[in-house]
């Protein structure tokens, strides 16, 4: 991928990039918990985004898009949201450098990647770490790790219209090879916890569908989460978010005036509890407890924070009834994309087999499917080996 990269930038601009790259992430539990300053447990993927770029002397931004076969200019004196959606994603990485004060020039950049875009394994945000990464060093901005997630979450705000929390820039900047990365959302503590699965792997089952419900109703889970938190309140002034609720606030202030937004509340403050349990049972390597607890996320998921949809139940479903299989449940912000499984390496393949014909049978679409493999964050590609030339 460096080298195509590479070379398909050569032939664009004529000049020599330097690469960079920002992965994709899962979560193995802790979904919708991030924006209520909660825990959640992922990590960065073997999926990358990869972005080649040069500097420019004048004010040009030169986007090229591989799998759009596109190309668009824009201005870095005049950075807008721009009708087309992927630009974006990097233009809302401009615009935050910029409000933070940061001095660019124009500058060429392409981009490629192989993760499956609207499969829920972040391929936005790690266009934002990747871009943000690379301005970064190009234009030696000295910024960190943390703050360049911090902005690359705001473009997403900004410009892709999605609320989203921090979970998955978070993820693709400061992921680690081989272990799971517990932050605390609210104090921003974080903790890289060895993922060691002996004899298991993690498989990411994709239903190829997203529905377009996805960020709308997004933005409505956040609002309803805080809507509880606005009924808490007055009983408990010192309540900031969902963090602060237990189980006996919501069920004597909310469950019986307003029966749905107790319910969103009561799949947050479960889903923390369960998340700090896992934590546990992946300490001790107590899989069975662990795949356990993502069953029980995904009930949640589906059934009180109604996220899921029914190409991602069937698949968790039907998995169920597998012993191979340790648990499995939707990733990510749902209404489509993957479910992470845990599953015994010597049965992925029959598993994922049958799977697919059931899958398949049942939604008449097709299923693809992953084995993940835990990397590390956003980084800068060694192409010094690569010196290639525009006619190479
Ligand atoms: C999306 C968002 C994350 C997080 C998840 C749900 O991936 O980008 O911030 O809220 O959904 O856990």
């Amino acid at each position: 991928m460096i080298e195509k990269i590479t070379k398909a930038f050569l032939e664009k601009y004529g000049a020599q990039p330097t690469v960079f790259r920002s992965p994709g992430r899962v979560n193995i539990i802790g979904e919708h918990t991030d924006y209520n300053e909660g825990f959640v447990l992922p990590a960065a993927i073997n999926k990358n985004i990869y972005v080649a770029v040069s500097k420019r002397k004048d004010s040009i931004i030169n986007l090229y898009a591989e799998d759009f076969k596109e190309g668009l200019v824009f201005d870095i004196n005049d950075v807008e949201r721009s009708s087309t959606q992927w630009p974006n994603y990097i233009l809302g990485v401009v615009d935050q450098l910029q409000k933070n004060g940061c001095l660019l020039s124009g500058f060429n950049l392409l981009i490629d990647g192989d993760i499956p875009i609207g499969s829920g394994l972040s391929s936005s945000a790690a266009v934002e770490c990747a871009t943000a990464f690379a301005l970064n060093e190009i234009f030696e901005l000295g910024l960190d790790k943390i703050k360049m997630s911090f902005m690359a979450q705001k473009a997403e705000h900004t410009f892709a219209g999605v609320n989203c929390g921090i979970m998955d820039q978070f993820a693709s900047m400061l992921g680690k090879k081989d272990h799971v990365i517990k932050l605390d959302c609210r104090s921003l503590e974080y903790e890289y916890i060895p993922f060691k699965l002996d004899g298991y792997k993690i498989v990411l089952l994709n239903t190829n569908v997203k529905h377009n419900l996805a960020a709308s109703e997004y933005n409505i889970r956040r609002q309803q989460c805080e809507e509880g938190v606005a009924l808490i309140k007055p009983f408990y002034p010192s309540v900031k978010s969902l963090r602060d609720i237990n189980m006996d606030m919501l069920a004597k202030h909310v469950a019986i005036t307003h029966p749905l937004i107790y319910q969103r509340c009561k799949y947050v403050v479960e889903e923390n509890i369960r998340l700090l349990a896992a934590c546990e049972d992946l300490k001790k390597g107590n899989i069975i407890a662990l795949g356990n607890r993502m069953y029980q996320s995904h009930i949640g998921l589906s059934t009180e924070y109604e996220v899921s949809c029914k190409e991602l139940d069937f698949l968790v479903d039907h998995v169920k009834n597998i012993p191979a299989v340790a648990g499995a449940r939707m990733m990510g912000g749902g209404f489509g994309g993957c479910t992470i499984n845990i599953i015994e390496e010597d049965a992925i393949e029959k598993t994922i087999k049958e799977v697919s014909i059931a899958y398949e049978k049942a939604m008449k679409l097709p299923l693809t499917s992953y084995i993940a493999v835990i990397d590390d964050g956003a980084s800068k590609c060694n192409i010094t080996d690569l010196q290639l030339t525009a006619n190479s």
